[in-house]
């Protein structure tokens, strides 16, 4: 882990930013419900949670790179969050567990239809590498289970989870201008990651 940011001083870092997030998602979760108290505003807050934990994955998924590749005070602030932009996604996703639970309870019709068993065992298995990643994002539990298990479980838990995006946003590719725009980002994403592990070994090719 690079260890080379400064300590953070400002008011966004660390727990304050996983908590202001948070409360932000559960009142705009809590605000759709209100204007939609049925099915609908249950299927509002699956949309808008699904797109939230995409942009909160994104950021978390490309610190590092971002970081390495274009240094400055706002790539070094994601890159020092990176592990509260990921917990800042588990609770967005938290959050999506919860609307599809109250999406089927209040139309069990609905969610048969909107879902399959394609949905549910990769969701299931989605949501298996979220908690585990969430577990051992914690020094304590991290030590526990070890650098090389540590680094397994999040490498696979990430691009499994990036595969789960690119699938539940490409196939509805065509229902909106939000679907393209949400696979672009993931793209990009995954190409900042590569360009930069592309600069490191560039750079320790030339050291070398
Ligand atoms: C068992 C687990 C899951 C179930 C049952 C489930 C269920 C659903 C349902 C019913 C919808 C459609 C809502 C509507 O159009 O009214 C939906 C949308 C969506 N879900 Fe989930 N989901 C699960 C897990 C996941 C996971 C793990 C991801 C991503 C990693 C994900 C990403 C999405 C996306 C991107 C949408 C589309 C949102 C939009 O239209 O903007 N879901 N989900």
């Amino acid at each position: 882990m690079d260890t080379s940011d400064p300590t953070p001083n400002g008011f966004f870092e660390q727990w304050r930013l996983l908590a202001g997030i948070a409360a932000l998602l559960a009142l705009a979760c809590a605000a759709l419900l209100t204007l939609s108290p049925d099915a609908s505003g249950a299927r509002m807050v699956i949309r808008f949670t699904a797109r939230t934990s995409l942009v909160l994955f994104c950021l978390a998924f490309c610190a590092s790179a971002m970081a390495r590749l274009w240094p400055g005070p706002l790539t070094r602030w994601q890159r020092r969050n990176r592990r509260m932009l990921g917990l800042s996604f588990a609770t967005s996703h938290l959050l999506h567990a919860g609307a599809i639970v109250l999406f089927a309870a209040l139309d069990p019709g609905g969610f048969h239809q909107a879902t399959n068993l394609v949905t549910y065992i990769n969701g299931g298995i989605a949501y298996l590498f979220i908690i585990a990643m969430a577990a051992t994002s914690f020094r304590q539990s991290a030590a526990w289970i070890g650098p090389r298990a540590w680094s397994i479980l999040h490498t696979c838990g990430t691009y499994y989870l990036w595969i789960s995006f690119l699938i539940a946003f490409g196939k509805r590719f065509m229902l909106g201008p939000v679907y393209p725009l949400a696979v672009a980002l993931l793209v990009a994403a995954l190409a900042i990651r590569l360009a930069a592990q592309l600069h490191v070994a560039r750079a320790g090719q030339v050291q070398g």
